[in-house]
């Protein structure tokens, strides 16, 4: 569903019947709603006819219609109206919204559950295999949402509170819905994008609506620094009080953009590092409590212990060091299991290092003891604060006919924080490049959606390969991030001299 209040109504109404609710980003393809439904054996699909994205009509109907041909599980299709678009109904299976709430009654007593019961289901990528669906649960999960939204903000009563996420993913869960609204907080859904119809939308929204605590992404935060200042200086910010940053490393110059321009130097920053795992916020300044540093999460919210460790899974102990973040012991909303599959999660989360929950990410401690997140260690991707696994694009640019083999890393992107990079082998020269390129990313739109298009899509005849045939990312990484003379050790590749052609073909296509 788009964001619109009929989102946060229909999770809020699983809550209370008592059934697991699965929120899925509307920018996902018919074939990984399918995945996701298939995964969570879901009875009922919750959708609008259409949405609305800046100047953009999405079909989000059809895109359900598409991938329910695969979904046998499925009863049930409640519509809402947003767009007036056509669609088809099915007899039997759709329903309009607007049309069933006319024979319901307002009265529906909660339904009493267990505090370990699942509340929901989210899918995130992880550095293998299909998305997991990561299970929080009814107890842990609302004291943690609520706790942590009440206390690194300083959420005051009356205060109005702006999340600028999807509630498709889980800071829309934790900080749109659950936390806000367990507070009783005034929680602002924005349905639309941060440059639509100009680059002030979000300033606008602040004086308009008078927001307290703004809570954005600094994918965002970098991408309005470039329109200028002239959008935000027409318009009234006096009434913020908090400023938020979430999803990825905010860069200095970022931080220090928003704390002047924006929060106008009266506002403190909260640099929160969390995952789809955590539920909730587990590293963050308190606002207006922890001295903030720019670029630094700072300290661990009372009760979360964060340990670094080396690749043997020895701790790493003392201040001025860099490590695997891990963390020691639980906290009310951890991660309970990976849905209808136990043993991945034990695997993902818990075996990498004994006894210990390691998180994926790289992190320094600098000589106060202050936390930074430095990105992930693992085949993951964060573009634009969304986590995209690389082996998922692969399999889908080798889901292309002609395609052999392909190879995704990240590369620096000044926006994005992390741009996809692509190295694609295919069967036979490839005649006209453009055009397959475009093919390719059609392909991609098509199996996980358009948030995966690779940025940049290099055709190469081999990949850097070790005798055992594992591919040496690290030295497409480097190629990608435009190094080409420090590429490390290169002798244990079966051919090296595929190198010199990759380097070649990189400095062709920058
Ligand atoms: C990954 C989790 C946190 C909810 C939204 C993303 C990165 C998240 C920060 C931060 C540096 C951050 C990490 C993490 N990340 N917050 N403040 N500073 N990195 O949730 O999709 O599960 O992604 O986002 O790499 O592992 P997610």
């Amino acid at each position: 569903m788009p964001m619109i209040p009929e989102l946060a109504v229909a999770v809020l109404a699983c809550a209370r019947i008592g059934a697991i609710h699965s929120v899925v980003f509307g920018g996902f393809s018919a074939s990984s709603i399918a995945d996701r439904i298939n995964d969570s054996q879901c009875v009922a699909v919750v959708t609008t006819d259409g949405a609305i994205r800046g100047a953009k009509a999405i079909p989000m109907k059809d895109t359900v219609d598409d991938a329910l041909i695969g979904c046998p599980s499925v009863k049930k299709v409640i519509v809402a109206t947003r767009t007036r678009t056509p669609v088809s109904m099915i007899k039997g299976r759709d329903v309009w919204w607007e049309e069933e709430e006319k024979h319901v009654t307002a009265e529906c007593p909660a339904e009493e559950m267990d505090s370990e019961d699942p509340l929901f289901i989210l899918y995130t990528s992880g550095s293998t295999g299909k998305p997991k669906g990561v299970v929080h649960t009814i107890g842990g999960y609302m004291v943690f949402s609520a706790y942590t939204f009440l206390n690194v903000f300083q959420y005051k009563p009356g205060w109005v509170h702006f999340c600028t996420a999807d509630i498709g993913w889980i800071t829309g869960h934790s900080y749109i819905v659950y936390g806000p609204l367990a507070n009783g907080a005034t929680t602002l859904m924005f349905e639309g994008i941060p440059t639509y119809p100009d680059a002030g939308r979000f300033w606008d929204v602040v004086d308009k609506h008078k927001v307290d605590i703004l809570y954005t992404a600094p994918t965002a935060i970098r991408s309005l620094m470039g329109f200028g200042l002239e959008y935000v200086n027409e318009k009234d910010l006096s009434s913020l009080k908090v400023l938020g940053s979430v999803g990825e490393p905010i860069n200095e110059e970022a931080w220090n953009w928003y704390n002047e321009n924006i929060g106008k130097g009266k506002c403190p920053i909260v640099d929160t590092w969390w995952q789809t795992e955590t539920g909730g916020i587990l590293i963050s300044p308190i606002a207006g409590i922890t001295k903030t540093k720019p670029a630094f999460a700072t300290l661990p919210l009372p009760g979360v212990q964060p340990i670094l460790v080396d690749e043997n899974g020895v701790e790493i102990q003392g201040n001025g060091v860099n490590g695997n973040l891990c963390i020691k012991f639980p906290f009310p909303s951890m991660i309970r299991t990976t849905w209808g599959d136990h043993e991945r999660c034990r695997t993902t989360y818990f075996s990498t290092y004994q006894n210990l929950y390691f998180t994926g990410d790289g992190c320094l401690r600098d000589e106060d003891g202050y936390y930074r997140i430095t990105g992930r260690v693992d085949d993951v991707l964060n573009v634009s604060g969304h986590r995209i696994g690389t082996a998922e694009v692969e399999n889908a640019i080798n889901m292309h006919t002609g395609v052999v083999e392909s190879a995704i890393v990240g590369y620096p992107h000044d926006i994005k924080g992390q741009g996809i990079y692509a190295y694609v082998i295919c069967e036979s020269m490839v005649h006209d490049e453009d055009l397959t390129r475009r093919d390719i990313l059609a392909t991609v739109s098509r199996v996980i959606g358009p948030i995966a298009k690779p940025d940049r899509i290099q055709f190469v005849s081999g990949l850097p390969k070790t005798r055992s045939g594992k591919i040496m990312r690290r030295i497409l990484r480097k190629i990608a991030e435009g190094e080409t003379s420090n590429l490390g050790d290169t002798s244990t590749l079966l051919d090296p001299s595929v190198v010199d052609e990759i380097k070649a073909g990189a400095e062709a296509l920058r």
